[in-house]
């Protein structure tokens, strides 16, 4: 100890400035180098593809959270009626006829069109079809206005459609009245909520609902957590699939996903309720 100690202290002026100059310059010397590569790399790299796929993939992934900020602006969303939602969207098109859209109110026009039956329609409105954007290109419109603008449009050009009010069976209900033309297409869409399947709903919930569900975002119910799905889960399947596919209060429908489809809301559904201590 006392001998290697005796050895420092004797190091000469020239030695201790040697090596305080070796310590700075070597990772100097290092930074450079890696500040010439990076910008060298810079100069090379050009926009390409595979970066706007990303940005896409990153934009579809934070999808949730941006509409929860959407929500957070003007919460609490009340489902407009449909003729607010036409005289908002659907106007723009429909009254003109604009690209060949059926005219506002003119019974030819919509005559076959309605002969396809509301489920057909309803399914055209949120789809798109041809000219059609989906949503009549306002997809923050839930599918309760949508199917409202629907009936609007289509009563007023002499259907007799219900729209339905914040329960979603009455778009089932309607279906028939609009007579069996609808045909193979309108019976896979039909109304009542779908059987669950909560194995196949873990992949739903961890692809979309664990946004808000997994911490409590917003005031959502928390995966797993009796205590705040209890009072949900007496409300009976039906009533709390219903709420996830057309939203309620900060839960946007489908959670914000327009891509799932109602089997998936169904599985998902399933999977909170039963993670809840609820029972199918
Ligand atoms: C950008 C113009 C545009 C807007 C906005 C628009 N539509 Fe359309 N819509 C069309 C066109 C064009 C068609 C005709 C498509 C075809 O059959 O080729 C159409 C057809 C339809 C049909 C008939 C589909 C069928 O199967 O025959 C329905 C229902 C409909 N629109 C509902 C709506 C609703 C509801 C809105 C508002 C939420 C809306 N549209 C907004 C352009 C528009
Ligand atoms: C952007 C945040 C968010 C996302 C994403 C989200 N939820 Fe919710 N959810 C909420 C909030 C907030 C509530 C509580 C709403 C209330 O009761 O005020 C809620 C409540 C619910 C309820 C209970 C409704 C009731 O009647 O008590 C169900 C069921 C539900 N969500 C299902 C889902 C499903 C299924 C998904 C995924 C497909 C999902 N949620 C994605 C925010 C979200």
């Amino acid at each position: 100890m006392a001998d290697s100690h005796a050895k420092m202290t004797q190091a000469t002026p020239q030695e201790i400035i040697i090596s305080v100059l070796a310590g700075l310059f070597a990772p100097l010397v290092a930074i450079i180098l890696i500040i010439m590569l990076i910008i060298s790399i810079q100069d090379k790299h050009k926009p390409d593809t595979s970066s706007e796929a990303a940005q896409k993939a990153t934009l579809e992934r934070i999808k949730p959270v941006a509409t929860l900020d959407a929500l957070d602006a003007n919460a609490p969303k009340v489902e407009k009626s449909g003729q607010q939602v036409f005289e908002a969207v659907c106007t723009t098109c429909h009254t003109p006829g604009a690209l060949g859209a059926p005219k506002f109110g003119n019974k030819s026009d919509w005559g076959p069109r309605i002969g396809q039956g509301y489920e057909t329609l309803v399914k055209h409105a949120l789809e798109g079809i041809r000219q059609m954007p989906p949503r009549g290109g306002a997809s923050d419109l839930s599918d309760v206005e949508v199917e409202r603008a629907v009936a609007y449009m289509a009563d007023a050009a002499g259907a007799k459609f219900k729209a339905p009010e914040a329960a979603a069976p009455a778009a089932a209900a309607a279906a028939p009245a609009a007579g069996a033309a609808a045909g193979a297409e309108a019976g896979a869409s039909a109304g009542a909520a779908p059987k669950a399947d909560p194995a196949k709903g873990k992949a739903v919930f961890e692809g979309t609902c664990v946004a808000c569900h997994g911490t409590g975002v917003a005031g959502a119910p928390k995966v797993g957590d009796k205590a705040a799905w209890g009072p949900r889960v007496s409300q009976g399947y039906a009533t709390l699939y219903d709420h996830a596919l057309h939203g309620i209060r900060a839960m946007p429908a489908k959670g914000g996903n327009a891509s799932l489809s109602e089997a998936d809301i169904a599985n998902a559904v399933g999977y909170l309720m039963t993670q809840g201590g609820g029972k199918l």
